[in-house]
C-alpha cells in the first residue's frame, strides 16, 4: 500500500489556534489523514509548532518574559487543544529542539557548498540604544507606497505593499521608541533565480491537479521572476549560524536562520524526532519515490511550500517534492475577519469552556468541515452551528441511529432480526448490488426484497465510491454531503418501510427493514468516523462491536475499511447495547451567548461609536457648583421641586425632577451641579434657568455634588 505523508503548516507558538486556523490548515489534514488510514493505508502526519521569528520574540519583550517561556506556553496549550479537536497527528513537535536546529543547519551548510547561498553586505537600521539591527518587524514608519503611520519594516498593513526597511519613512524602532540609525550588515541571500527553470516545469506539470489558487499565485511569482531572499536575520533567538560547517564565522555571529527558512524543514526534522522514539526509518517518508507528499497549508503560505521549500528540497537532491499543496482560503467569523485584538474570534480552547462534552467536537468538526475554505473564503456562524446539529446531526444521522437501535430494542430483543427464510440470502444479494447497472438483477432483487431496499443499498454503495473520489480530489465539503446523503437515504427507507406499521402485519418484513437498518448504522458509523470520530466510537459501542476511526496508530492496519463498510457485517442475533441520544438539540439561548462574547466587551466600550462628541462639544456646556437657597414643591406636580439656588454673586430658578427622591427640607443648603448654560425653560408654568445634575439606576437617584465643600459658582470639568 502506498505511504502518504501528510504535513500541516507549523503553526507560531506565539498565540492560541482559533478556528480560522483549524479549518484552514489542519482539520483538512486530519479528515484526510483518516480517511487514508480507514482505507487501509500507511499514513504520517506530521506537525508542530513553529516557534522562531521575531513575532516570537516581540511578544516575549511585551510580556518581559524569555521567547522560551512564550513558546513553552503556547506549544502546550495548543497541542492539548489540538488533542482535544481529535487530530491524529503521528507527531507534534517544536522547532526549538536540538534535532531541529541540527536539520536546518545541515540544509544550510549544503547549499553553502553548492554555491546556492551568497553572502551579501546590506544596509540595516540599527538601535543603537539597544545596541540591535532591526529585523522588519522591529522598525515601525510610514508606509512608502500609501503612508499609512504605522507601516512594519517589510510590509504595510494597510495597502499590502512589500518594500526594503530602508524605504520606510520616519522609522522608529519598536525596542527603544528612538529612529534608528543606518548601518551596514552580511545578510546570506539563498538564489531562489537559480531554480527558476525547475520550479516552471515543477507547476507546469501540476496544473489540472492542484487547485487553482495554488497554480494561479505560484505562476504570478514565476511570471514575476524568482528572486534572490535573505535567509539570515540579525537576532539572537533562532537557529543560529555560528558554527555551520563553511559560514564566515566573524560575519555569523549574532545572527540566525531567517525563520521561514529554517520552519519548513521542521517537517523532516520531526520525521526524525518520531522515527527515533519509534524505532522507524524517517528516510522512507522523505527519500523514497513511492512516498506520496502532501503539504496542507492556509492560503498566506503557499509561495513557501509551493514554491520555495520544492527548490529547497529539489536543491538538497535526494528528497521528494510536494505531491500537492491543498491551501485552503480564508474562514471569516459571522461575516467578518478574525480578528483577536477585537475580540473577534474563537479560539479551540475556549470552545471547550462552553461546550465540553466530546459530542460539540464532533458538531464542530462538521459544521467547520461543512463551511470549509476550499475554493473560496467561507464564514462560520453560531446560528449555522446550531443548525446543522440541530437539522442535520440530529435529525438526520442521529435520528436514524436512535430510531432504529430503539426499534430493535423494544420490538427484537437488543438483537440484530433474524432473516427469515424469504429473505436468508439477503446477505449475499446485497453484496451483489453496484453502481453499474445490470437490469436482471436489479428487478429480481426488488421483487425478492423491495424497491426500498435497493434504493438504500445503492445509496451506500454510491457514497462510499462518491466521498473517496471527492476526498481524493481534497473536495471534503463535497465528500461530506454525500455521507450525510446515505444518511438521509437510510431515514427516508426507514419512513418508507414503515416497519412501525408492518410489525404489526409483517414480522418477518419488519425483521428485514430492521436488520438493513442496523447494517446501515455501521456503515454510517465508519463513513462520519474521519468527520465525527467521537460519534463513531460511541456507536461502536452501543453496537457492541469495534471500528477504526482513523487515529494515529503504530502499526498500520492492512484492511480498506472504507470500501468494506458497504458489507453488512453485522450477525444475526448479535447483541446490541442500549442507545443514548447522540446529539441533543442546541438551544437558541445556548447560541445568543456564544454572539454575545464576539466583539469589544460591553465592559470596555461605554458608548456606541456614533454616540462620541469631541472636546469642543462638551466645552460648551458650563456646569457650575451652586448653593441650594430653598427648595418647595411645585403645585399639581409629583415629580418636580422648585428650587433657588445661589451661583456665586446671583440667584437662580431651577426646577428639578426630584420630588420623589428628596423632602425639600433635606437639600436646603447642599451643594450640586448645575448646567448654567441652558435657555431658560417653561415647566408646568415656572421658568427653569438651569439644570440640576442627579445620577439615576434602577429607579434610584442621587444629585451630584463636590467631594468636600466648595463655593457656589466653582466651575466644574
Ligand atoms: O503562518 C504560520 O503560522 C507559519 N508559522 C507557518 C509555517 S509552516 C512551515 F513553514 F513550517
Ligand atoms: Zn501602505
Amino acid at each position: 500500500m502506498k505511504r502518504t505523508l501528510i504535513t500541516s503548516a507549523l503553526p507560531y507558538a506565539n498565540g492560541y489556534i482559533h478556528l480560522g486556523h483549524i479549518s484552514g490548515a489542519y482539520l483538512p489534514a486530519d479528515i484526510y489523514a483518516r480517511f487514508l488510514r480507514i482505507s487501509g493505508n500507511e499514513v504520517l502526519y506530521v506537525c508542530g509548532s513553529d516557534e522562531h521569528g521575531v513575532a516570537i520574540t516581540i511578544s516575549a519583550e511585551k510580556e518581559k518574559v524569555s521567547p522560551q517561556e512564550i513558546v513553552d506556553k503556547y506549544h502546550y496549550a495548543n497541542k492539548e487543544a489540538f488533542e482535544k479537536f481529535g487530530m491524529t497527528f503521528n507527531v507534534y513537535s517544536r522547532t526549538s529542539l536540538p534535532l531541529h536546529h541540527e536539520t536546518a543547519r545541515e540544509f544550510f551548510s549544503d547549499f553553502l557548498k553548492k554555491g546556492y547561498l551568497i553572502e551579501k553586505e546590506e544596509e540595516q537600521f540599527y538601535d543603537s540604544f539597544a545596541n540591535m539591527f532591526l529585523p522588519d518587524r522591529y522598525v515601525e514608519g510610514v508606509c512608502p507606497n500609501c503612508a499609512y503611520d504605522k507601516a512594519r519594516g517589510d510590509q504595510c498593513d494597510s495597502c499590502g505593499a512589500y518594500y526594503d526597511q530602508l524605504e520606510l519613512k520616519n522609522p522608529i524602532s519598536i525596542v527603544s521608541g528612538k529612529t534608528p540609525e543606518v548601518r551596514k550588515t552580511v545578510h546570506w541571500y539563498f538564489e531562489f533565480n537559480k531554480f527558476q527553470e525547475y520550479l516552471e516545469k515543477f507547476i507546469e506539470d501540476k496544473k489540472g491537479i492542484w487547485k487553482d489558487n495554488v497554480i494561479a499565485q505560484t505562476q504570478s511569482w514565476l511570471k514575476a521572476g524568482l528572486q534572490e531572499r535573505a535567509v539570515t536575520r540579525d537576532m539572537t533567538w533562532g537557529v543560529p549560524l555560528s558554527g555551520i560547517p563553511g559560514v564566515n564565522e566573524e560575519n555569523a555571529k549574532g545572527k540566525v536562520l531567517y525563520v521561514w527558512f529554517d520552519a519548513v524543514f521542521g517537517y523532516i526534522s520531526f520525521t526524525k524526532i518520531w522515527a527515533e522514539k519509534n524505532n522507524k526509518d524517517w528516510k522512507n517518508w522523505w527519500q523514497d519515490e513511492e512516498t506520496r507528499y502532501l503539504a496542507f497549508i492556509g492560503k498566506d503560505n503557499i509561495v513557501f511550500h509551493a514554491l520555495l521549500f520544492p527548490a529547497y528540497l529539489y536543491g538538497k537532491g535526494n528528497y521528494i517534492l510536494p505531491n500537492n499543496v491543498p491551501a485552503n482560503e480564508f474562514l471569516n467569523l459571522e461575516g467578518e475577519k478574525f480578528s483577536k485584538s477585537r475580540n473577534w474570534s474563537i479560539d479551540l480552547k475556549d470552545f471547550y469552556i462552553d461546550f465540553a462534552e466530546p459530542q460539540y467536537n464532533d458538531v464542530l468538526r462538521y459544521t467547520l468541515a461543512m463551511n470549509m475554505p476550499e475554493t473560496k473564503d467561507a464564514d462560520f456562524t453560531w446560528k449555522d452551528f446550531q443548525q446543522r446539529n440541530n437539522n442535520e446531526l440530529a435529525a438526520i444521522f442521529g435520528n436514524f441511529v436512535n430510531r432504529s437501535l430503539q426499534f430493535i430494542h423494544k420490538n427484537f430483543d437488543g438483537k440484530v432480526p433474524e432473516l427469515s427464510n424469504k429473505y436468508k440470502d439477503l446477505y449475499f444479494d446485497w453484496q451483489k448490488i453496484s453502481n453499474s447497472e445490470n437490469a436482471d438483477f436489479s428487478k429480481e432483487f426488488i421483487e425478492k426484497y423491495s424497491q426500498n431496499d435497493y434504493d438504500v443499498i445503492l445509496s451506500l454503495k454510491k457514497g462510499i465510491d462518491k466521498s473517496i473520489e471527492l476526498f481524493n480530489r481534497f473536495r471534503f465539503r463535497d465528500a461530506l454531503t454525500e455521507i450525510m446523503n446515505v444518511a438521509r437515504a437510510a431515514n427516508k427507507y426507514f419512513n418508507d418501510e414503515e416497519p412501525w406499521k408492518k410489525i404489526k402485519t409483517d414480522r418477518e418484513y419488519a425483521a428485514k427493514t430492521l436488520f438493513v437498518c442496523v447494517q446501515l448504522v455501521r456503515s454510517l458509523a465508519i463513513l462520519f468516523a474521519p468527520i465525527t470520530p467521537y460519534t463513531s466510537s460511541k456507536i461502536a459501542s452501543i453496537l457492541n462491536i469495534n471500528i477504526y476511526t482513523g487515529e494515529s496508530i503504530s502499526e498500520t492496519n492492512e484492511q480498506n475499511y472504507w470500501k468494506n463498510s458497504f458489507i453488512p457485517d453485522l450477525e444475526q442475533n448479535h447483541i446490541i447495547n442500549d442507545t443514548v441520544i447522540l446529539f441533543a438539540k442546541i438551544e437558541d439561548e445556548i447560541i445568543a451567548k456564544q454572539v454575545d462574547k464576539l466583539g469589544d466587551k460591553q465592559s470596555n466600550k461605554i458608548e456606541n461609536d456614533e454616540d462620541l462628541i469631541d472636546i469642543n462639544d462638551f466645552q460648551k456646556i458650563k456646569l457650575k457648583t451652586a448653593k441650594i437657597l430653598s427648595a418647595e414643591k411645585v403645585k399639581k406636580s409629583k415629580k418636580l421641586l422648585k428650587l433657588q439656588v445661589e451661583i456665586s454673586d446671583s440667584t437662580r430658578q431651577i426646577l428639578a425632577g426630584i420630588a420623589e427622591h428628596y423632602e425639600p427640607e433635606y437639600l436646603v443648603g447642599k451643594t450640586i451641579v448645575v448646567v448654567s448654560n441652558l435657555k431658560p425653560a417653561k415647566l408646568m408654568g415656572e421658568e427653569s434657568q438651569g439644570m440640576m445634575l442627579a445620577a439615576n439606576h434602577d429607579g434610584k437617584l442621587c444629585f451630584v455634588t463636590t467631594e468636600q465643600d466648595m463655593p457656589s459658582g466653582a466651575e466644574v470639568k
